[in-house]
């Protein structure tokens, strides 16, 4: 007997990862699944056994059996699916980002606070295995105190096109998609400070890069070469009231030799490089030491990680503990990445 049942809204590219990670937790049982294309829906209900299958999330929503949802939508629903399935009753899991406005994010903040039904936010790298072992470094003042991050995540040929080239659906591009990763991770391992501003600039210089050849990059089901409102690469200096200060580069098209990934923190006691894999710097007896932590997955580990991130979700909805990614830490992260937006289109810095 499952304690917990769960119904997926939104049957796209990451839900697989979501279905994976909810087929393997013994506590949870997916019962319904809705995507506005109904074959889709309709082909995961038949593969995984799933008994309900809807194409309007309301309908889905009405079900008193969910008790629970995931959301794996286009950003632009995020806010509304995530209120009405509060206001049923449902635990939600959202997919980052939260949602596109900061206003949405305080209206779904309010649905949080209203029915004392939970959401937690899927800021997947949080639950990487590698970051519950350098948390236990960061708690125990191994780092001492954290005042510089710089987080880089360099794709030259990346924009995946449909919906997310589309800033209508996804609020933008490579900044709100992959930048939101990096500088919560960041955010949440220097201890959630608060930002005092925020300077950012974006650039729509190469476009998607629709006419190199002879490169593979991943693309959306609805990829089309003809539309992209996107920006093509973000960087930010995101300064906290206490002095510490986050650096940022993201690109979906630049002209990099490579991609790349790169976050790193430092603190006044130790440092830590998170991609491409986990090591720790400190110094002893005047000598500086680079540890190199002897992990299964020092680096970024993608199911797992979900498999991680669902299963805290599932616990937290059963009364287990708190989730570790509150509504509050999305809300945070839409001011951060709506400012930098503002602060680019604006050429001013942008005080909190
Ligand atoms: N955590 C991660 O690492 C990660 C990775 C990729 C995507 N995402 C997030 O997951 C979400 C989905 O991304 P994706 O890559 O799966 O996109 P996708 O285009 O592959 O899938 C989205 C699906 O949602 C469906 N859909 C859209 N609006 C709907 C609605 N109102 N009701 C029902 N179904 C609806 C679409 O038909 C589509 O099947 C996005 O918010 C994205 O930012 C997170």
């Amino acid at each position: 007997m499952s304690e917990l049942k769960v119904g997926l809204i939104g049957n796209g590219s990451i839900s697989e990862s979501h279905l994976q990670a909810y087929l393997s937790n013994p506590k949870a049982e997916l019962v319904a699944v809705c995507d506005l294309k109904e074959d889709r829906a309709r082909e995961t209900a038949a593969k995984y056994n799933i008994p309900h299958v809807y194409t309007d999330y309301r309908e889905l929503l009405a079900n008193p059996e969910v008790q629970a949802v995931s959301i794996c939508t286009w950003n632009n629903s995020h806010a509304e699916i995530s209120i009405a399935a509060l206001q049923a009753g449902k635990d939600v899991l959202c997919e980052k980002p939260l949602c596109k406005t900061v206003e949405e994010a305080l209206r779904i903040e309010q649905a949080v606070r209203e029915t004392g039904k939970l959401l937690q936010v899927g800021y997947v790298r949080r639950h990487a295995s590698n970051i519950a072992v350098l948390k236990k470094f960061i708690d125990a003042g191994d780092l001492g105190e954290i005042y510089f991050a710089k987080a880089s995540l360099v794709r030259r040929l990346g924009n995946p096109g449909g919906w997310f080239a589309d800033k209508e659906r996804s609020g933008g591009g490579p900044l709100i998609d992959i930048g939101v990763h990096v500088i919560d991770l960041c955010w949440y391992l220097m201890g959630k400070p608060k930002v005092k501003s925020v300077s950012g600039n974006t650039y729509n210089k190469l476009g998607n890069r629709s006419h190199i050849e002879n490169y593979d990059f991943y693309k959306a089901a609805d990829y089309d070469a003809s539309f992209n409102t996107v920006e093509d690469m973000a960087n930010a200096l995101i300064r906290f009231e206490n002095g510490a200060s986050l650096l940022v580069d993201v690109s979906f098209s630049l002209h990099a030799r490579q991609n790349s990934a790169q976050i790193n923190i430092y603190g006044d006691k130790g440092g830590a490089e998170i991609e491409p894999a986990l090591a720790i710097v400190t110094e002893r007896h005047n000598t500086i030491i680079n540890i190199d932590p002897q992990i299964s997955s020092p680096g970024f580990e993608f199911q797992g990680s979900f498999d991680r991130e669902i299963n805290h979700f599932v616990d937290s909805c059963l009364g287990l503990h708190e989730t570790n990614c509150p509504v509050e830490d999305g809300v945070e992260m839409i001011k951060i990445l709506n400012a930098i937006y503002e602060s680019a289109a604006t050429g001013r810095e942008i005080q909190f």
